[in-house]
């Protein structure tokens, strides 16, 4: 594999900035754009030099087989600025190594890591002024590979692109999560491609979370496809649950994604002292909790959700609410979290990196 350094990477700049009209103080989560992106093509067996262009529409043929057989992948970072102006990602490697992970078992050419990270880096440079500066927003980082080569026949396609997009985005969710626990549809099975982040593992929940949506909640937490007595991982993130004082989370398998977040949060707990079970969850033991009062905290964590606090959740035809604590784990975690993100505190796990 060829290999490549952020300064040899071309960049085609825009005349048209958007940075003066947009709205730095009232960002919603990925609906604004920069003015760049980042853009490589594999084609004749190889990946070709990245380049950064500006922002725009790119032309595919019909046949292109991202439409049809749905080859796509992505992966969700962010990029952080402290007070003195100084860009940080936090944890990039994890991503660049899931993103080639996904990309296996979608059968799509594996990216070399430093066309990933030296183009990130190089994108960076040019979008720094993107970074919000307001506390909760952030430049929220997609990198996505799909398959441009053409063709009906079921079979991975022979060209491929790889773009990297940037949305400088304030909070996930607008206001209080509440979460339905489903047990008809399923995320994922046993085999499938569920750890891998591939877009159709997201299409795929857009039915029935908009079912859930239409009887109040924002979220469903899928559960296991063959018993559904087991909870996995919710639509955006994965799921925490605190059961009197231990925090409780569901094991990584090739069911459920591997979040860089799940694995910080774990890590922090521990360095809190906060005792940590990872180990399958059942339904049933959330219900029971949460009628006798040992169910204290439940929350969400992703890149995006960074660690969102659900309020309550429904099962069958129950609603539970959860109480508002002074001093929760979430707030805790969350709050040691975003500070190394963002420089504010030591960072003894060597997570941070600047850019
Ligand atoms: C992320 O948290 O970055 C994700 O990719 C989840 C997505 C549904 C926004």
């Amino acid at each position: 594999m060829n290999s490549i350094n952020k300064n040899d990477i071309k960049v085609f700049r825009t005349e048209n900035s958007k940075l003066d009209q947009t709205d730095f103080e009232n960002l919603a989560f990925g609906q604004v754009f920069s003015d760049h992106m980042l853009t490589c093509d594999f084609k004749d067996g190889i990946w070709q030099k990245p380049i950064i262009e500006p922002y725009g529409p790119i032309s595919l043929m019909p046949s292109a087989k991202i439409f049809h057989y749905g080859q796509s992948i992505f992966e969700g970072m962010k990029a952080y600025k402290d007070k003195d102006g100084k860009v940080f990602l936090f944890r990039p490697m994890e991503n660049v190594k899931r993103l080639n992970k996904s990309a296996k078992r979608l059968a799509i050419p594996e990216l070399p890591e430093d066309f990933f990270m030296e183009g990130l880096k190089a994108l960076l440079e040019v979008e720094k002024d993107w970074i919000p500066e307001k506390e909760g927003s952030s430049l929220y980082i997609r990198p996505f590979v799909f398959a441009t080569g053409e063709g009906f026949h079921a079979s991975p396609a022979n060209q491929y692109k790889f773009i990297i997009a940037l949305a400088p985005s304030g909070a996930y969710f607008a206001g209080k999560v509440k979460v339905l626990i489903e047990e008809k549809y399923s995320r994922s099975a046993n085999g499938g491609v569920g750890y891998a982040k591939a877009g159709g593992n997201y299409a795929g929940q857009f039915y029935p979370t908009q079912l859930a949506k239409d009887k109040g909640y924002q979220q469903v937490i899928w559960t296991d496809d063959t018993s559904h007595e087991y909870i996995e991982e919710a639509g955006a993130m994965n799921v925490f649950v605190r059961i009197k004082d231990t925090l409780l989370t569901s094991p990584t398998s090739d069911r459920i994604l591997d979040g860089v977040t799940r694995k910080s949060v774990l890590k922090i707990a521990e360095d809190e002292g906060i005792k940590t079970e990872v180990r399958k969850v059942k339904v049933s033991e959330i219900v029971e909790a949460a009628k006798n009062g040992d169910l204290k905290e439940m929350f969400g964590a992703g890149t995006a959700a960074v660690i969102s606090p659900i309020s309550g959740f429904g099962f069958r035809d129950e609603d539970f609410e959860l109480p508002e604590l002074e001093n929760s784990y979430a707030m805790r975690i969350k709050k040691r979290i975003v500070d190394i993100q963002t420089n504010k505190a030591e960072d003894p796990f060597g997570w941070r990196v600047q850019v």
